[in-house]
């Protein structure tokens, strides 16, 4: 597993960890005086031959939290996952950290629940449902929700204000590496036109901006990138820089749409992550399974 990117923005530190099998970035977030931690988007890995969970990269985060002596007290979800399983519940189980949310996610796990036959949710699986301009305490910090749809209708970006200036976002899958483009709009819910207003909204954050992935897909000559800056997506980004008008991006964004493969681990991502990664209750066996819908073609 590779070492964390780490990374400083004023007194905040930053440690992204990266799970090569679903090309997914965990961003750890330290605020060392307050001896307190936020973790967005954890990973559990799935090998899809056998069901076998993988807990090692959330554990690996856990004994980084011991290490250093910090409290982890909020997941901070930017959307519910369609290509890895989220570590949130498992976490949470160790920690006691809240797991937060869209505001919009309810609507979702309920055509989530619709489509795998599932029953009506006993009580939300998620402890914060974030509007948007919602701000949690973070020592001396705080982390502000911003709703950001269009990749899915429930997709959050998590800005974090130093002195009361927005210093840095975790903008989940709107934008992705300059050279790559912006998150795909053709999940349930997904829209083109919305994602190119949410990522407009972003890239009117001052130039310096750091802006943080959910994922990268590295092209053979260059290593995994974390992080960019408003500055360099305004300047290069293939599919949303300056002067690519809303019209033309969202023709360019349907024609990559239509060659792209669902993720490898969509069912069993979609069915977890509706209850924060948790897994289903075992049968009367001791097994836990899921439902994968068939279709004849
Ligand atoms: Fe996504």
């Amino acid at each position: 597993m590779p070492a964390p990117f780490l990374s400083h923005v004023g007194g905040l530190e930053v440690e992204s960890y990266f799970d090569p099998a679903s090309a997914t970035f965990s961003h750890l977030l330290i605020d060392s005086p307050s001896r307190q931690a936020m973790l967005i988007d954890p990973v559990l890995a799935l090998e899809a031959s056998t069901g076998r969970i993988d807990t090692q990269q959330a554990d690996r985060i856990l004994q980084r939290l011991q290490a250093r002596e910090l409290r982890l007290s909020a997941i901070l979800e930017t959307h519910l996952h369609a290509d890895h399983i989220s570590a949130a519940d498992y976490l949470r189980s160790l920690t006691g950290a809240r797991i937060a949310v869209s505001a919009a996610v309810p609507a979702v796990q309920k055509s989530l629940r619709r489509l795998y036959k599932l029953p009506p949710l006993s009580m939300q699986p998620f402890d914060l449902l974030m509007a948007d301009g919602e701000q949690l305490n973070f020592g001396e910090l705080q982390v502000q929700a911003w709703h950001t749809p269009g990749h899915t209708p429930a997709c959050l970006s998590w800005l974090v204000l130093q002195e009361g200036r927005h210093s840095a976002a975790f903008v989940g899958d709107t934008l992705l590496a300059p050279d790559l483009g912006t998150g795909r709009c053709d999940f349930p819910g997904g829209d083109a036109r919305q994602l190119y207003r949410s990522i407009n909204r972003l890239l009117s954050l001052p130039p310096q901006t750091p802006l943080y992935f959910c994922h990268d897909y590295p092209p053979q000559e260059r290593d995994a990138a974390w992080m960019t800056t408003v500055e360099e997506q305004r300047q290069c980004n293939l599919q949303v820089r300056d002067g690519i008008s809303e019209d033309a991006y969202v023709a360019l964004r349907q024609q990559r749409d239509a060659t792209l493969a669902p993720p490898r681990q969509m069912q069993a991502a979609l069915q977890l992550n509706l209850f924060a990664g948790r897994l289903p209750e075992p049968l009367s066996d001791g097994q836990r399974y899921m439902k994968v819908p068939l279709s004849l073609d």
